[in-house]
């Protein structure tokens, strides 16, 4: 029993010695130690023997058992370092690379426009509103001295929501909406400027789109009167455009003013003189003009002891003149390449 237990010690030692994996030193644990194993009936074999014997046959069993397991164990532990740093040398990053920065975004140029249009206003003192983007056909139309049958409406007929119940709701066709729903909510004086998104039945080309943007302004006080308008421009197209450029009205009709203006910019590029970008010298911006005394009416202002003036600016049309850009499509097309020309730019 002594000899065997000594070649089941030096079998064992070489089993685990032997094993490549995990799994083969499981395989010969079983096969060195397990019951069925020589060792494992060697120490049930004890039993057999007697007393004398069994001491000293029995202290040799655990001598050789711990012996195994003392080989076993140290095994088992160096296949746990090659598998921990297996695991490390996999997770190793080369901390000596270049970093990715990550792609910053940028404000959409009409946002840009918006806000810096809104701030000359602020500077100004004027107060921003906004409203609602689906308005009804009184705020829309007929506040603003169009009537249903009105001609006017031809050129801006626009999306009418389904929405049951409602037969009288548009998606807004021009910011002047707000210059209503302000004056009802509060009396004079007023001065406020009213961004937001506007929709025309409109086929989009280099200067159009169906949905764009305006930035609407309303003055109403006792004793306004043109030259308000014309300074409050004037200031207004400076501050956008350079402090060199002038403007120049023309007489236009627009429903809900009297008189009527358009308001043209001298051109950025030749002053005036006339080039590729304005033609004959000047760029034309907004309308403009004397609040119709019907539309103070219409808000329960008294029109013998108010006047006012509004006008109404193209975001889009402003974004293309100060930044050259060729066609108002590229504003909505979301080309990375186009947008990110305007990262850092405020
Ligand atoms: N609402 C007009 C337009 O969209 C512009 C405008 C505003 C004209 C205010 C006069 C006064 O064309």
């Amino acid at each position: 029993m002594l000899e065997q237990l000594e070649s089941e010690l030096a079998r064992g030692r070489a089993a685990f010695e032997a094993a490549t994996t995990l799994e083969e030193l499981e395989a010969a644990q079983v096969s060195v130690l397990g019951r069925k194993s020589p060792f494992g009936q060697l120490q049930r074999g004890l039993g057999s023997l007697d007393e004398a014997q069994r001491r000293t046959v029995g202290a040799r069993v655990n001598a050789v058992r711990a012996a195994l397991t003392d080989t076993l164990e140290a095994r088992r532990a160096a296949f746990r370092d090659a598998a921990d740093s297996a695991l490390l040398e996999a997770d190793r990053i080369d901390l000596s690379l270049p970093g990715r920065r990550p792609r910053g975004g940028s404000l959409h140029p009409l946002t840009l426009v918006e806000r810096e249009v809104i701030e000359v206003f602020v500077r100004l003192g004027f107060r921003v509103v906004q409203g609602p983007e689906i308005e009804d056909d009184w705020h829309n139309f007929q506040a603003l001295n169009i009537p249903p049958d009105h001609p006017a409406r031809t050129m801006k007929d626009t999306i009418y929501p389904a929405i049951p119940g409602r037969t009288d709701l548009v998606l807004r066709t021009e910011t002047s909406a707000a210059q209503i729903r302000t004056m009802q909510s509060q009396p004079p004086p007023v001065h406020i400027v009213s961004p937001g998104r506007v929709y025309r039945r409109e086929t989009s080309d280099a200067t159009h789109l169906p949905v764009f943007h305006q930035v609407e302004c309303l003055v109403v006080d006792e004793g306004i009167t043109f030259a308000h308008l014309k300074g409050t421009l004037e200031i207004v197209a400076k501050a956008l455009f350079g402090q060199s450029r002038r403007i120049r009205l023309g007489p236009a009709y627009f429903p809900f003013v009297e008189p009527g203006a358009e308001v043209g910019v001298s051109c950025f590029k030749c002053d005036g003189a006339g080039c590729r970008v304005c033609g004959n010298g000047w760029i034309e911006l907004l309308g403009s003009g004397m609040v119709h005394p019907q539309v103070l009416e219409n808000c329960g202002y008294d029109s013998e002891r108010y006047t006012g003036f509004a006008f109404g600016m193209g975001v889009e049309r402003v974004a293309l003149l100060k930044y050259a850009i060729p066609d108002m499509r590229m504003l909505v097309e979301n080309d990375a390449r186009f947008l990110s020309q305007f990262e850092g730019v405020a």
